[in-house]
């Protein structure tokens, strides 16, 4: 999915640089979402890809950076700094969501990120009990539409067949075609993403997990997720529904550290 996006990024962009008068910010051609985030957090991501290139006399910054992330085929999000006047692109591959709300407003700056816009940030979640040794690593970073490869930004369940499930809650049903699951970055993870089944509903389960079962399969990966995994599952028609619930059945802990759906 990404990939073909990078691709189409590139024909146009392209095209715009044989036309130098063209009115449009490359950002927007691209099919890139401008968001905002915090100067501070990109280049935080001690565990992320990332360069920052120095703008050269007379470019355009918009073009100019928007060119550097599509020819790079691991960059997500690029971002032109100092907002005012940029000197410098900052290009990620950190994946920040076109609605993530950036907290930190006093050093945000408008970046642009080629991820779709999508139902999993800011939806309702619930879900079996996270380790109380890692608070950090709690459900809610599921759904802020930020995770920059550090397992800190990954929900972490404790070890019980009860616990290994979560559910997303759109609040009526939503439609979609696509589910993506990063399951984790460090070979020390490789048992907490194994036999992973995603289902959809439109009645909440009065028993998680037993009664997922009822529930429409969307999707299942069976194998032990290998380290930077990304679990694409597709649907060839679009399917409407109100939850979302990913449940592991292998056991271990379950972890997931980003999720879309769109
Ligand atoms: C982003 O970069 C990090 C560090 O090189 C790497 O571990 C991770 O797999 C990369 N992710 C993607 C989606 O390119
Ligand atoms: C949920 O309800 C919508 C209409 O309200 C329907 O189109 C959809 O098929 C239902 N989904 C499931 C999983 O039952």
């Amino acid at each position: 999915m990404s990939q073909v996006g990078v691709q189409w990024c590139r024909v146009w962009v392209t095209m715009l640089l044989l036309l130098p008068s063209a009115p449009v910010e490359g950002g927007e051609l691209c099919l890139m979402r401008s968001v905002l985030v915090s100067l501070q957090r990109v280049q935080a991501a001690s565990f992320t890809k990332q360069e920052s290139l120095d703008l050269p006399p007379g470019a355009r910054p918009a073009l100019y950076c928007s060119n550097k992330c599509t020819l790079r085929d691991w960059c997500q999000l690029w971002c032109a700094y100092p907002s005012n006047t940029p000197t410098h692109c900052l290009i990620s591959n950190i994946t920040v969501m076109p609605t993530y709300q950036e907290t930190n407003l006093a050093d945000a700056l408008t970046c642009h990120t080629t991820k779709p816009k999508d139902l999993a940030t800011h939806a309702n979640i619930i879900a079996g009990k996270q380790d109380n040794m890692d608070p950090l690593r709690v459900k809610e970073t599921l759904v802020d539409g930020f995770y920059n490869y550090n397992r800190d930004h990954c929900f972490y369940t404790v070890w019980s067949y009860k616990e290994r499930w979560f559910t997303l809650d759109f609040g009526q049903p939503k439609c979609f075609q696509h589910v993506i699951l990063y399951p984790q970055e460090s070979s020390n993870d490789k048992i907490c993403f194994n036999n992973v089944q995603v289902r959809v509903s439109n009645v909440t389960a009065v028993r998680p997990p037993e009664h997922f079962a009822a529930y429409d399969l969307f999707g299942e990966f069976p194998g032990a997720a290998p380290p930077g995994q990304v679990v694409e599952m597709k649907s060839p028609k679009p399917v409407c529904a109100r939850f979302v619930t990913g449940h592991m059945l292998y056991n271990a802990r379950f972890q997931v550290c980003h999720i879309e759906v769109f």
